[in-house]
């Protein structure tokens, strides 16, 4: 199951990712926006981020305008891994060596060719774990600091 979730900068893009997940047959759960009525890219974090790390759902997928504003709200939830990517290397490395949990994309930034692209890679690419585990582990002591 994987949680989404966006503000109105990144609901379109949203929606299209949606879709590419019908397609694919795989499942989601849609914690909102549900239209291009403004609303705070930090309060639309927090129900997907909170379902990844309650173990409801196995990662998020996050749009805003940029992707850079719903990222920064998700990294401050703890147990969570968020990272804004418009790239496909980054796309596949943050999950073969952060193990992230949450990918963010801008709805101005990719196009949903594109962004359809960097979920697929994301969803699709193991954690190495190895000598990237001990770093992911000081990675969840930093939530302490
Ligand atoms: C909203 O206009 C916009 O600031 C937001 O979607 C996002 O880009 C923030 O980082």
């Amino acid at each position: 199951m994987i949680a989404l979730g966006a503000d109105h900068g990144g609901y379109a893009l949203k929606e299209e990712v949606k879709k590419h997940l019908q397609q694919r047959g795989i499942a989601f759960v849609d914690f909102g926006c549900h239209s291009t009525e403004s609303v705070d890219y930090p309060d639309m974090a927090v129900a997907p981020c909170q379902a990844v790390v309650k173990g409801e759902c196995e990662k998020a997928l996050l749009f805003c305008g940029t992707g850079v504003g719903i990222s920064m709200a998700a990294n401050k939830v703890r147990g969570i891994r968020a990272c804004c990517c418009s790239d496909s290397f980054s796309a596949e490395y943050t999950r073969r060596h952060n193990d992230a949990n949450a990918l963010c994309l801008g709805g101005r930034v990719v196009g949903p060719g594109l962004a359809c692209q960097l979920v697929d890679i994301f969803l699709d690419t193991p954690f190495e774990a190895g000598r990237h585990a001990r770093r992911v582990e000081k990675l969840s002591k930093l939530e302490q600091v």
